[in-house]
């Protein structure tokens, strides 16, 4: 009886223990990308985002169009007129508009795959990478990044952000001076509010096609864990009938 009894207090403590794994597991620096994997709408608005201003040059070479449109309620007309710029078959994987070889000569690096790079560096990471451009003239695109310091990538949202500058705080340790915060002297078409949600969104996508089956696979959990305990609870009955007679 003891034993089942520690049993349990350990699955106990265990469940309450996991989130806070999670919690420590997320990087702490970086702002919450607060984007929602179960906003359809948003998901939507990402996959236009990413195909419109990032497929030119990234791949997402594990996910499949028509696979998109079907998860995230595209029709197919609408998909091949706003969405497939690289290719004609909503079979095919998406791939980059840029050779690679091209892409070493003008950027010195490929643009990585963007398949699964929510998950590789994480969801709060690429929002503040996005967020993160500021204007650098020694750099040869002219902007640095706060997240990716000399990154090869240019702003391309540069259009719709405006162009920012970072202010730094003059420590007087030596080393890297201590990113304070941006201001932004050169708006851009949207508004700061704007382009955050226009970044939440092409994140929330960007986690989407790192885990399509995420929403999928947290519904079933409850019903997994939920059955489990009634489950455990028909057990424990049974166990108590079968020890009845013996005791
Ligand atoms: C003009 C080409 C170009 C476009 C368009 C572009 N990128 Fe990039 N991107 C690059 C290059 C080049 C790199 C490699 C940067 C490096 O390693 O310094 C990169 C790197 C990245 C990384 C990796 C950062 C890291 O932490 O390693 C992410 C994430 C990313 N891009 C997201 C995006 C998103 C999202 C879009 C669309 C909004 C986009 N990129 C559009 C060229 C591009």
């Amino acid at each position: 009886m003891m034993r089942i009894k520690n049993l349990a207090m350990l699955v106990v403590a265990a469940g309450l223990l996991l989130p806070l794994a999670g919690i420590a597991h997320e990087g702490e620096a970086f702002p919450h990308a607060g984007n929602d994997p179960y906003s359809q709408a948003s998901l939507q608005r990402g996959a236009r985002n990413f195909m419109n201003y990032c497929s030119g040059c990234h791949s997402a070479k594990f996910v499949r169009y028509n696979r998109v449109a079907k998860d995230l309620g595209i029709p197919d007309s609408e998909l091949r007129a706003n969405l497939m710029f690289t290719s004609d078959k909503p079979a095919d994987t998406i791939q980059s508009a840029m050779p690679a070889a091209d892409a070493i000569k003008w950027f010195g690096v490929a643009p990585p795959d963007l398949s699964l790079i929510a998950r590789s560096r994480g969801t709060d990471h690429v929002y503040a990478f996005l967020m993160g451009f500021y204007k650098d003239p020694s750099r040869p695109t002219g902007v640095n990044n706060t997240v990716l310091a000399g990154t090869a990538m240019p702003h391309v949202l540069a259009d719709l952000q405006g162009v920012q500058t970072a202010i730094f705080k003059s420590t007087e340790a030596a080393g890297a001076p201590e990113f304070e915060k941006f201001e932004l002297p050169v708006p851009g078409t949207l508004s700061p509010e704007q382009y955050a949600e226009f970044v939440r969104d092409t994140v929330n996508f960007l986690e989407y096609m790192a885990e399509p089956i995420q929403t999928t696979r947290r519904d079933l959990g409850v019903w997994v864990v939920l059955f489990l305990l009634i489950f455990t609870g028909f057990a424990y009955l049974l166990y108590k009938e079968f020890w009845r007679d013996v005791r």
